[in-house]
């Protein structure tokens, strides 16, 4: 099924946060720190409040006191103190964007600067565990004796491999329209999910929650940096109270990279221990990762390795270092997509090094249930994947043989990569409503950033109602809606959609015009089970032997997600995630000045993300699964899972091409020159 608001958006009648008209409305201009440490000695507003035009300065001089949530970048204005370069210190309103802008350049603010902490390594005297890792997970996992049974090892792989900072870069940029009618606070806001967003802002202004509304029916992308209630959406509520004026705010692209959260870097150590067949005997993941000073985010990198593969002896485990930096967070599968970069290298290194095909390596240390936590899982299907895509990708009689192939000034290649993601569920709230006219309205607070989730939720309205899916309307984005889940983890349809299956299957059976449901129990009761997605990449490149210039000339994906219930969109999930992993496998890293702090490359002149040249022919496909402990509609979550195991493929495929084995992302010239 297209996108129903596909129209809408080609003609320009979908908006996006601050294009919405608004009376009155005033434009705002955010202010950065200088200095990566150190504090506010003086704002000087007086000069800039002078300027025609200037309607009000906030700073940590004259904001009113928030009630503080957990999240330390939300305590807008809240001190002088200065704890990374790009952190907010100051807002400008005008009367126009152009006077904001002009006004925020011309505060002249004052510092107390002390040396920044900026450089993560891996013997950083500050590395803590932080005991539990995104969102609740045990830092470390063990089981035997790892480090015995890998001295014992036949085979042993012992290497680090490493990603750099990486960035969202959503193309409609954080943005928010504030406007109070009193104690009642209306927000235009660009995010993942408008009743987190209304929840935590009540909290932050000590409002109640039914006095907040957040309206976000279309967004224009997020991939987990819209996740979380940002910065952005406190800053111009604030503005709009100081002002008495609706305010519109939004984050310039440059600004995007300090204030709304990036992956964060690794520095991941990997050992494989096995016997000359390949079969695992021992295997640890212990992963270095920063945080900053204001908010800790303790990426789940090492998460994969506790389910992809059989070993008796194992360990996974995560260190922490606050830094003089911005604050990371979310990015499309944290945990899953730098963990299976280091994971899914070390196994082609171990397949290399025992002369197994590296499909068959993956195959023969399959588990039989959940390797750690001693479940079944409810599905599970990566052999299935894997040999599917072994046959489309024609893998069988590959020469194992690197750096051989050659077309012209080209060395070919080709690599595979195990993916993985978790299939979530939250609860959620869902009305349904029958028309006079034989229509259908489906109500919940649920977010479309791009992926079709609204086409999707209609598809299982219309299923769970027995009627034609144009009969269905289904209004989302808004949080006088049902209370919805975010758009995160790859769980929206899967917890929207059994929420607004049940309100349907309600309404089908009464004779009542209303329904509603509350998956509250329904999804907490659920039976202990260990639920994932699986996949495998595969990936043909040629590398340039004068130049080191690698380019992905074929990429398939071969996906276990449960039932897809839309193809259209479902396609598009999966190849965007796997485009967004040649971008980490080739180009994507943002470069941490370490001597003044804040990113160096922070638009999309220097963030290099692919472009539609460096997409050649991707596919994916998935295998039928039929999963029935998932929920009404079978589904697994697929936002994510195309991005993980990506880059690996790429690199695998590198290796195989050059016979340089590039463990530090991204694989740029320079690394194969
Ligand atoms: Mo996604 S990183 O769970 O928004």
């Amino acid at each position: 099924m297209n996108r129903v608001e596909g129209r809408d958006k080609v003609t320009g009648k979908a908006r996006y946060a601050v294009e919405y008209p608004v009376e009155g409305a005033a434009y705002a201009m955010a202010v950065q720190a200088t200095v990566a440490r150190g504090e506010v000695e003086s704002i000087g507003a007086d000069e800039v409040l002078a300027m025609p035009g200037v309607l009000a300065v906030l700073s940590c001089e004259n904001a009113p006191k928030l009630t503080p949530v957990p999240d330390g970048e939300l305590a807008v204005f809240q001190s002088r103190t200065v704890s990374y370069r790009g952190q907010l210190v100051a807002a400008v309103v005008a009367e126009t964007l152009d006077i904001a802008r002009e006004a925020a350049a011309r505060l002249e603010i004052r510092y107390r600067a002390e040396p920044p902490d900026l450089r993560m390594t891996a013997d950083h005297p500050g590395l803590y565990d932080p005991g539990k890792v995104n969102p609740a997970f045990p830092s470390d996992t063990g089981r035997g004796d790892p480090d015995t049974a890998f001295g014992q090892a036949g085979v042993q792989i012992d290497e680090t491999y490493t990603t750099p900072a990486e960035h969202n870069n959503p193309m409609e940029p954080h943005a928010t329209i504030a406007s109070w009618q009193g104690d009642v606070l209306t927000l235009h806001d660009s995010n993942q999910g408008v009743s987190a967003v209304r929840d935590t802002l009540a909290k932050i202004f000590d409002l109640d929650a039914s006095n907040v509304r957040v309206i976000s029916p279309h967004v224009g992308g997020g991939f987990g940096s819209k996740g979380t209630p940002r910065p952005n959406a406190v800053l111009t509520a604030m503005l709009a109270r100081a002002a008495g004026r609706p305010v519109k705010l939004a984050l310039t692209r440059q600004q995007m990279f300090a204030l709304t959260g990036y992956r964060t870097p690794t520095i991941q150590r990997l050992r494989l221990g096995a016997d000359a067949t390949g079969r695992l005997t021992s295997i640890s993941h212990d992963v270095v990762e920063q945080t900053s000073m204001v908010r800790e985010f303790a990426e789940q990198t090492a998460t994969p390795t506790r389910v992809m593969y059989q070993a008796p002896n194992r360990r996974t485990a995560h260190r922490l270092l606050r830094l003089n930096v911005p604050s990371p967070s979310w990015m499309r599968a944290p945990g899953e997509t730098p963990g299976m970069w280091g994971l899914e290298s070390a196994l082609d290194e171990l397949a290399v090094a025992t002369g197994v095909d590296p499909v068959e390596l993956r195959i023969l240390n399959e588990p039989e249930q959940d390797p750690e936590r001693d479940i079944p899982f409810s599905s599970r299907n990566l052999v299935a994947c894997l040999r599917e895509g072994a046959a489309r990708f024609g893998w069988a009689g590959r020469d194992p043989a690197p750096g051989v192939r050659r077309r012209g000034r080209k060395l070919i290649g080709t690599g595979v990569a195990s993916a993985t993601y978790p299939a979530y569920r939250s609860p959620n709230k869902a009305i349904a409503r029958r028309h006079p006219d034989g229509r259908f309205s489906v109500e919940i607070a649920a977010a479309d950033i791009g992926t079709g989730a609204r086409t999707t939720l209609t598809l299982i309205a219309a299923e769970a109602l027995g009627t034609d899916p144009s009969k269905v309307s289904v209004e989302i984005g808004d949080s006088e809606l049902p209370k919805a889940s975010l758009a995160g983890g790859s769980s929206g349809t899967a917890g929207w959609g059994t929420a607004v299956h049940r309100a349907c299957e309600a309404l089908r059976s009464s004779p009542a015009d209303e329904a509603s449901a509350d998956t509250t129990d329904e999804v907490k009761s659920q039976q202990k089970l260990s639920r994932h997605a699986f996949g495998a990449q595969f990936s043909e490149v040629e590398v340039d032997v004068d130049t080191g210039e690698v380019r992905v000339t074929r990429m398939l994906g071969v996906f276990a997600a449960g039932r897809i219930i839309n193809p259209k969109t479902a396609r598009s999930q999966f190849i965007g995630g796997m485009t967004m992993g040649l971008g980490m496998a080739l180009m994507e890293e943002t470069v941490l000045d370490e001597e003044f702090g804040d990113f160096l490359n922070h638009d999309l002149a220097q963030y290099h993300v692919p472009a539609c040249a460096d997409v050649r022919d991707i596919d994916a496909v998935w295998i039928e699964e039929d999963d029935p402990h998932l929920n009404p509609m079978g589904s697994k979550g697929i936002g994510e899972i195309g991005i993980v195991g990506a880059a690996a493929s790429i690199a695998n495929a590198v290796h195989h091409a050059t016979g340089i084995r590039v463990r530090d992302l991204p694989i740029t010239p320079p690394r194969l020159l």
